[in-house]
């Protein structure tokens, strides 16, 4: 069980800087997930620990080693890429074993490894059919399985799932979470699919614009963003964001009045800075996080305008009736099945303070503890999803 470390590690092409200032440590046997939208960096980071791109800047080890320099081939990771490619003359065992063969690992170790990975994957079935008699799904658990049984001292995984259909994809997702709870072996697997990344990790590294925006486990990231753009890109649908402006007494989201709730000193002093400025704040809420109220207890009033029940709950888009927007802001909110609403009607809601949470408008950065004094964890941090 290896740890994998990066420092610093930055990287160039010409003028564009594909990822820069990257520094983290993945312990020995941890699944960690990089994750973010399309171009942020994430394979650009996997390609060079993988030793198949160069570092501008930076260093990589491997447990105490410096593989800075070490050659692809050496460095004992094994890769899987969104497009894999198995030996189509060779059988399902042949493609399995092809690199065991290569290292001469004798038989009986490259037999017993084999069967473990065909098991666990569900390939056992097809150990003497050729690569075309397979379907997508079958290919990708091959290639996933020719990693595996190299018992690498780090998997490094570049969106495997990504060909698959959905129930595909949730089944081998679980078969991948299982073998790498059998196997203990440091994983980096990069995704821009956040339930994968929610569901696998230990730890999620996100990134945006080719830098770090917030390391934790799935968790300490949903509950406590350190910006909107973590705040926005877990959980679907996402949070909600909208501007409101303060008068010092009280908070004016598009001329509906939400009262003022106790602060902390920090929040109150980033509030009047704002205020000073000539800038409102930005608040964002999950859906499930805001309420359906009675006139009394509800703060500001919005305007229904699709219902999707989704079974178990019922996603409700709504507007907030706005004088001056063109397009009035939306708000998701989830309700109970039970609740019955109907498009254009109205209905009043609220946030719960200690679920909202404040960004600064211009940086996008939360203000910390924002509402309440407690940090707004749903579980102890540190615990995993
Ligand atoms: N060989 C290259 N030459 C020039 N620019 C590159 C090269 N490889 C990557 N880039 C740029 O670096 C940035 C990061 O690319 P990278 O492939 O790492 O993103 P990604 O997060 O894996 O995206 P995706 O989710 O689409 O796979 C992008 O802006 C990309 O255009
Ligand atoms: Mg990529």
């Amino acid at each position: 069980m290896a740890t994998v470390r990066l420092e610093r590690i930055t990287r160039q092409f010409q003028n564009v800087t594909a990822v820069e200032d990257i520094t983290f440590e993945v312990p020995g046997g941890e699944f960690w997930v990089l994750v973010g939208p399309s171009g942020c960096g994430k394979s650009t980071i996997l390609r060079t620990i993988a030793g198949l791109e160069r570092a501008t800047s930076g260093h990589l080890y491997i447990g105490e080693t410096c593989i800075d320099g070490v050659p692809a081939r050496q460095r004992d990771v094994a890769m899987v890429f969104q497009n894999y490619a198995l030996y189509p003359h060779m059988t399902v065992k042949e493609n399995l074993s092809f690199g065991l063969r290569m290292r001469r690992t004798d038989p009986k170790t490259i037999c017993e490894r084999i069967d473990r990975a065909a098991t666990a994957l569900d390939i056992a079935h097809l150990l003497d059919r050729k690569p075309k008699q397979l379907s997508g799904g079958q290919q990708q658990r091959v290639a996933l399985g020719r990693a595996i049984v190299r018992q690498p001292r780090a998997f490094l995984l570049d969106e495997p799932l990504s060909n698959l259909d959905a129930q595909l994809r949730e089944e081998t997702r679980a078969q991948l979470k299982e073998l790498h709870q059998q196997l203990r072996i440091t994983t980096i697997y990069v995704t821009h699919d956040q339930v994968e990344a929610m569901t696998l990790a230990d730890r999620i590294v996100i990134l945006d614009g080719g830098r770090i925006q917030q390391i934790g486990t799935p968790l300490e990231l949903y509950d406590r963003p350190v910006n909107r753009m973590v705040a926005t890109f877990l959980g679907s649908p996402p949070t909600n964001l909208f501007y409101a402006t303060y008068d010092g007494v009280q908070f004016d989201l598009e001329g509906q009045k939400l009262p003022a709730f106790p602060l902390d000193d920090s929040s109150t002093n980033a509030l009047q800075s704002f205020q000073q400025a000539g800038r409102g704040i930005e608040f964002g809420i999950r859906p499930e996080d805001v309420e359906l109220a009675d006139t009394e207890r509800g703060q500001i009033q919005v305007e229904v305008s699709i219902v999707e029940p989704l079974g178990r709950e019922t996603l409700v888009r709504a507007a907030i009736p706005s004088r001056s927007a063109k397009t009035p802001p939306i708000l998701n909110f989830l309700t109970s099945p039970a609740v019955r609403l109907t498009p254009g009607e109205r209905v009043w809601v609220r946030f719960p303070s200690d679920r909202l949470l404040a960004f600064d408008p211009q940086t996008g950065k939360v203000i910390e503890n924002f509402g309440s004094k407690t940090p707004p964890l749903r579980l102890s941090s540190g615990q995993a999803f």
